[in-house]
């Protein structure tokens, strides 16, 4: 569910360095299917060209309010009218001054304050130096702003090209299109908190060898950042995966199922949704030795022996909120063949309301997956698509059973 798509957005330029990101974030928009009308304010074009945006939002840029081409002469009305949403990006320090002032001496401002408060989300990329950020004047106006309706989204932190360092770098175009996209999200799971596993663990055999497997954690990610564009809190409890973490979503790094087991349950007695997605070895070395186990040359290979892992999901669904329907359990089952027995089997085995079966093998490390939804009712397909779409759909489908 690509929420992007078919939205029309005014994407505003502002005067700063940042307006390079702004480039990659018209690129990006467009990729996800949105329409994008720029704008640009005087000190936006000493950064950027209109050329540029032109060229890659495929229209023709707007920078003056006494722009000839509309036919009434009110690009400020016409422009805010269609859009589903302002997106100002970069949001200078002056430009969100302006705003909390309602001042509107240019197009961008003009048409922020004359945009249809009901119909027309503003949203705001700030980019400053760090001392303009952290500035007092500064801060009153986020708040003012945010107090006002206007959505001010976090700013990044590291090297500033002022060769400062801290707060006040505008986001990335990546995680501001993750901010949009969440924007426009049907919030079924706000006030939820979902706790999710994902990857593998690993098990050591001695300090530096391990027993693991193929896992890439990609579906638990996915799930994760679905639960948390659908307004949940989220908990996400991953094995030794290199991923990026979801923004918004808290990681626990874990290892081994012991590990893995102790970081669900210092959380599970606050969540509400527990979705197990990790493939958690099933065995580990009965013993892990303290320092690496030398080759003697002998000939002679070292004696394993394997005790049984906790069964993570099955400890939780057994607990007294599980069995009372307080916290609602989902399992996976990655299976080679007879997907439909085996998940049922399973499902019941488990004892969770819902068991999601996919083949591991055509899974493993993919990008996409095809999922079966298992419950009391029956199974229902998820037919082949990105592992992100499908996790839309799971998160749908589990806020629905809540
Ligand atoms: O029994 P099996 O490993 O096939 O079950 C898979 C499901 O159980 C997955 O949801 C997985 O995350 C969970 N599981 C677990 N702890 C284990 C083994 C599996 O939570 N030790």
């Amino acid at each position: 569910m690509n929420t992007l798509a078919g939205k029309h957005l005014v994407l505003g330029l502002s005067g700063g360095i940042a307006c390079y990101k702004a480039a990659e974030l018209c690129r990006a928009l467009v990729k996800a299917g949105a329409s994008v009308q720029v704008v640009m304010t005087e000190a936006a074009e000493h950064f950027m060209t209109a050329v540029t945006m032109q060229a890659l939002s495929g229209r023709t840029v707007y920078t003056s309010q006494w722009d000839a081409r509309e036919a009434n002469n009110m690009a400020h009305i016409n422009l805010s009218r269609e859009a589903d949403a302002i997106v100002v990006a970069p949001a200078s320090a002056d430009f969100m001054a302006k705003l909390l002032h309602g001042r509107a001496d240019d197009l961008l401002s003009l048409m922020c304050l004359a945009r249809p408060l009901d119909s027309v989300l503003l949203i705001v990329a700030p980019a400053m130096n760090r001392e303009m950020w952290a500035n007092p004047a500064t801060q009153r106006n986020v708040a003012q702003l945010r107090a006002d309706g206007v959505h001010v989204l976090d700013v990044g932190q590291g090297d500033q090209a002022c060769g400062e360092t801290g707060d006040g770098r505008m986001l990335e175009a990546e995680e501001i299109l993750d901010d949009l996209q969440a924007f426009f999200t049907p919030k079924t799971l706000l006030g939820k908190h979902v706790l999710v596993t994902a990857g593998p663990t690993y098990e050591a055999i001695d300090p530096v060898r391990g027993i693991t497997n193929l896992s890439s954690g990609k579906m638990g990610f996915a799930i994760a950042r679905a639960a948390h564009q659908a307004g949940a809190q989220v908990s996400l409890v991953a094995g030794p995966v290199s991923l990026p973490t979801p923004r918004g979503v808290r990681r626990i790094g874990v290892r081994s199922a012991h590990e893995m087991m102790q970081a669900v349950q210092a959380q599970v007695d606050s969540v509400d949704v527990f979705v197990a997605c990790a493939a958690v070895a099933d065995w580990r070395p009965a013993t892990s030795a303290e320092h690496k186990i030398k080759k003697d040359g002998s000939g002679q290979t070292p004696e394993l022996s394997f005790v049984e892992n906790p069964d993570i999901l099955a400890t939780v669904a057994q607990s007294a909120r599980a069995q009372s329907g307080a916290l609602f359990c989902v399992g996976f089952a990655a299976e080679s063949h007879d997907l439909l027995a085996h998940a049922t089997a399973k499902r019941a085995r488990k004892q969770v309301p819902l068991l999601v079966g996919n083949i591991g093998p055509s899974t493993f490390g993919q990008d996409d997956n095809a999922l079966l939804l298992v419950d009391a009712q029956g199974a229902t397909e998820l037919p082949r698509a990105s592992k992100q779409d499908l996790a839309d759909d799971l998160i749908a489908e589990i806020a629905r059973r809540l």
